[in-house]
């Protein structure tokens, strides 16, 4: 009888860097509208917003080299990173390998984006919408466990929660930076250094 264990381990690091993936954009979203105001420290937050998504980054390449030791589909190490060589559900798995690309690019980044240029770093920040929205569709497409009556839930707070944070962010523009009598600008404490 074959080994379920590589399977099992697949799936449950695929949901386990979705959420991550989930959580860590929920935390840039905090640090940008900060709805607690002063309550949150935005250096914590930002610690957080990072942290969140290395470990996503973690669970990914778990999800993968799993993929890769099980049996039940045949994933090569190339069909990790060239989108459609993987011939399982080959779209839908497209999709993830294209989220897990953007997801190395864009924390790869973080460290760098004094030398990529602030402006084009928040560019490529952006991207983390499409991110997610793969990541969702990937998770949702190729997913043994979508069926399962827990696996909808969690992908619908997932999308509800960001939208909902989207929105607030939307509607809470950031604060603008303080100015003396003279009119020059000093630091507002309140604003979170931008990531
Ligand atoms: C940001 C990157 C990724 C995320 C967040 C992600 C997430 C997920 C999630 C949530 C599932 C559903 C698990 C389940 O239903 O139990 C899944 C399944 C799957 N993923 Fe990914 N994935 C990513 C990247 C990749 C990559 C790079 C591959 C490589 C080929 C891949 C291949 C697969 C396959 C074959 C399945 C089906 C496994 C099953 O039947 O559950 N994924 N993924």
């Amino acid at each position: 009888m074959r080994d379920p264990t590589f399977w099992i381990l697949a799936r449950a690091s695929g949901l386990t860097a979705y959420v991550l993936l989930t959580m860590s954009v929920l935390a840039g979203l905090v640090l940008k509208s900060r709805p607690l105001g002063r309550k949150l420290n935005a250096a914590a937050v930002t610690d957080t917003h990072r942290f969140l998504a290395f470990l996503g980054l973690g669970a990914v390449a778990l999800h993968g080299l799993t993929l890769v030791l099980d049996s039940t589909v045949h994933i090569s190490l190339a069909a990790l990173v060239v989108p459609g060589l993987a011939p399982y559900r080959p779209a839908w798995t497209a999709l993830g390998v294209l989220a897990a690309n953007l997801m190395a690019l864009i924390v790869v980044s973080f460290p760098l984006r004094k030398r990529i240029g602030m402006r084009a770093w928040r560019k490529l920040h952006w991207a983390t919408y499409g991110l997610f929205a793969l990541a969702t569709v990937h998770g949702l497409a190729a997913g043994t466990d979508t069926s399962a009556p827990w696996a909808f839930p969690i992908y619908l707070g997932a999308v509800g929660s960001v939208v909902f944070a989207t929105a607030w962010r939307a509607l809470n523009r950031p604060v603008r930076p303080l100015t003396t009598k003279g009119g020059d600008h000093v630091p507002n404490p309140d604003r979170p250094v931008a990531v």
